[in-house]
């Protein structure tokens, strides 16, 4: 099969198409016949080796759509042909055929096309699990979410007002990307993340939000505890900007009410794939019923897998990139 494997970390042009065999499903496990991938910027910080280094021919991908090709033993109730979007806690997407273990493939509702199915598995999952897990998100809560135009930071800011958010905030790195978060997905307003502390205390008469969501990190991440009402929680889920981690005190957390907490799929996936299914179904049938939309607003070869690591590399995406392998 034709798949897009790195064997040593770098820039994108490590990235290179191979023919590999087709894997085989084990137990427990199911094969995808890929249609869609999503490009993750997950996938961008794998590849520069932020997770370790590669051994031997590596496909990166943490998510996938298609139609299952085969069952591993012990495999029920999925059949041969259905459609499934997949989070693949090993990676594997970008290739014409990915192993999944089969909690975390999930049936794709009718109403969404293979193509958004290819960049759903998990955003979405990521942005319910950080809100609603990790955030403990309840019903009239504020939330700003950094990164806001992108994958996960889109999908978030529809999930949080399906969840019960009273006000939606965001911050984007420059005024195009915040005016492009604010028109596709609902927030109340984005903000250009330099300044973004003033703006949000003057959006907010001084209270600041309930809830952050950091998948940024650095002083991004020191000046979100500035903008936190009391009992105002940060969830931290990423270090987009690769600042070295931060050490903090912690008793200002006492003096000024605040909460830091976390969230990290491939942990679930390990501790407590029951929860992240859960999450992973909440969400898609928020999206079954239009309350979420992804917007995919650049689709690649999956021979361009290397373009398309250079847009999100670089900063340049907004909404959610997908890889065509097969197709609809
Ligand atoms: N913890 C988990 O389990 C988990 C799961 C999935 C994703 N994530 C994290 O969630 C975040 C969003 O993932 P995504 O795939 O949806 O990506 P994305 O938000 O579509 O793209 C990444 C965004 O990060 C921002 N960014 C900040 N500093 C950057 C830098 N130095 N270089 C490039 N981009 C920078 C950019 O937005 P601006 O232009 O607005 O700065 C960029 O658009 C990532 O940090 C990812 O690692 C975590």
């Amino acid at each position: 099969m034709r798949a897009i494997t790195f064997k040593e970390t770098g820039g994108p042009e490590v990235l290179h198409l191979a023919d590999l065999p087709t894997p085989t499903p084990g137990p427990g496990e199911l094969l995808i016949r890929v249609a869609y991938a999503g490009v993750n910027y997950g996938e961008v910080q794998h590849r520069l080796g932020d997770f370790g280094s590669p051994t031997g021919d590596t496909v990166t991908g943490l998510e996938a759509a298609g139609h299952v090709a085969e069952l591993g033993e012990g495999v029920t109730g999925v059949s041969v042909g259905d459609r499934v979007t997949a989070y693949l806690p090993d990676g594997g997407g970008y290739a014409e055929y990915a192993v999944v273990p089969a909690a975390f493939a999930f049936p794709l509702p009718d109403t969404v096309d293979l193509r958004t199915g290819g960049g759903a598995a998990l955003v979405l999952t990521t942005a319910y699990g950080v809100l609603a897990g990790a955030a403990r998100i309840a019903r009239g809560d504020t939330v700003l979410i950094h990164a806001a135009a992108g994958g996960v930071g889109g999908a978030a800011a529809q999930l949080a007002r399906a969840l019960g958010a009273s006000a939606v905030y965001g911050t984007a790195s420059t005024p195009q990307k915040a005016a492009y978060a604010r028109d596709t997905f609902g927030y109340d307003d984005v903000h250009v993340r330099e300044t973004f502390p003033e703006s949000i205390l003057a959006a907010t008469a001084g209270r600041g939000v309930d809830i952050v969501l950091d998948p940024i990190g650095g002083p991004t991440r020191l000046a979100s505890l500035d903008v936190l009402a009391p009992f105002g929680r940060i969830a931290v889920y990423g270090e987009a900007a690769r600042h070295p981690d931060l050490t903090l005190p912690i008793l200002p957390l006492w003096k000024n009410n605040r909460t830091l907490t976390g969230y990290n799929i491939g942990d679930l996936s390990r501790r407590t794939p029951e929860t992240l299914r859960h999450h992973a179904l909440s969400a898609l049938s928020l999206a079954a019923s239009g309350d979420v939309r992804i917007d995919i607003t650049e689709e690649y070869e999956l021979g361009e897998a290397a373009e398309a690591h250079r847009l999100l590399g670089e900063g340049r995406n907004r909404g959610k990139v997908v890889l065509r392998v097969a197709g609809e």
